[in-house]
């Protein structure tokens, strides 16, 4: 069944069915499971039952995910590799760049989620040097932060698109102006945005955007993408690869090692087959829906809940204007684990990090879901830091 273009809220949680049982706020870990996506998982294991290897249709399918992920962030899909993680993705990448020369180093802000900071760190084994970009008192990383850290040793600067710790959203697009002013490549992870705000590659600046499709995808684990800017790739020749980077994937020679044109020689091994069919799926509901309508609602959500959690008095990590924050929204507690444990007990899911309470506001999610757990913190608010 297709999705009407714009229909979120109420208009599409019968396609979700964990709303009959809880408050689910938990997209910024794993999206809610729809029908359409149960669907389609059955119908890999009804094709795998009835016709054994469907491997032309697998291999389609992946096909069809690279388009659609494409279309999604205004991106050719030849620009986009098929990547089974966001660390997959990012070590092919990194493994790309000469790190043992004049530019040797990687910027990376405090946000980054741990891949990021631990494949960056890897270098060091092969000559890199890592450097860090704090946060202000306030929490937040101004581009300024980001200038002063690059300069012309600097090979590659991480900035995730909206923080997973504290629901910050970096200025992707000046950050990305002062790192081509240096010469240095910006990677954009944005997993805790793709889905749930806008982007398109044109207007984000980055030259490589990375994601994955369990979150606000609405897909499962074991799948993700990596744009690249077209004109890198003949200057990126990732020495981490598989036989689905090839330029022939069904040569099946073991003679050299020739890469992709596209940006397919970041893709890697089999590509994963039941995750492709939750993240065809799952995307649909995405593009279907719009992801113009979806940040709108989302943010419409969040302003309702931040002023909910001012009249709580409680002490919010996540900035207040719309440019700044995403579809997360975190709160300090005295006790995370409690408070989530607590809200669970009541049926609403939540989760934690960082001392904070993570609040993700999705499609699917209406006033009322954000009214019940403002209710719930209120009866708790010596938990509320
Ligand atoms: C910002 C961010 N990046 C990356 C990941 C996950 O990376 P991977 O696909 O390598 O597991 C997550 C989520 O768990 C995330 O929130």
């Amino acid at each position: 069944m297709a999705v009407e273009a714009g229909r979120v809220g109420a208009a599409i949680r019968d396609e979700f069915p964990i709303f009959e049982t809880a408050t689910y706020l938990n997209s910024c870990s794993q999206g809610a499971l729809s029908s359409r996506v149960r669907a389609a998982v059955e119908a890999w294991l009804a094709g795998w039952d009835s016709n054994g290897a469907e491997w032309g249709f697998w291999v389609e399918r992946n096909e069809a995910f690279r388009g659609d992920l494409a279309r999604l962030i205004g991106a050719e899909s030849e620009d986009v590799a098929v990547t089974t993680s966001v660390s997959q993705g990012v070590s092919a990448l990194v493994s790309a760049l000469p790190l043992d020369g004049e530019r040797n180093r990687i910027v990376i802000s405090e946000y980054e989620f741990p891949t990021i900071g631990q494949i960056a760190h890897a270098q060091e084994l092969r000559g890199a040097e890592v450097v860090h970009v704090p946060p202000e008192a306030d929490g937040e990383i101004p581009v300024e932060r980001f200038a002063e850290a690059i300069d012309e040793r600097t090979a590659l600067v991480c900035c995730t698109t909206v923080s997973y710790r504290s629901g910050h959203r970096h200025d992707v697009a000046g950050i990305a102006a002062a790192a081509h002013e240096a010469g240095a490549l910006v990677l954009a992870d944005s997993y805790q945005a793709c889905g749930a705000i806008d982007l398109s590659v044109a207007t984000l600046g980055a030259d490589i955007v990375t994601g994955g499709t369990v979150k606000y995808l609405l897909g499962t684990a074991g799948l993700g993408f990596m744009w690249l800017r077209p004109e890198l790739r003949a200057r990126l020749l990732p020495t981490q690869t598989g036989w689905f980077a090839d330029e022939d994937i069904f040569a099946m020679s073991i003679a050299d090692y020739s890469p992709h044109a596209s940006a397919r020689r970041f893709d890697s091994g089999t590509p994963p087959v039941p995750a492709l069919y939750a993240g065809v799926a799952g995307l649909s509901l995405v593009a279907e829906t719009g992801v113009a309508a979806i940040e709108g609602h989302v943010s419409g959500l969040v302003d309702r809940l931040l002023d909910g959690l001012d009249e709580l008095g409680a002490t919010v990590a996540t900035p207040r204007e719309p440019s700044a924050r995403g579809p997360l929204v975190c709160v300090r507690s005295t006790d995370m684990e409690q408070l989530v444990d607590e809200l669970a007990r009541e049926a609403i899911v939540v989760s934690s990090r960082d001392g904070n309470v993570r609040i993700a506001l999705h499609l699917y999610n209406v006033d009322d879901d954000v009214d019940v757990l403002l209710d719930a913190l209120g009866k708790r608010r010596a938990l509320l830091a």
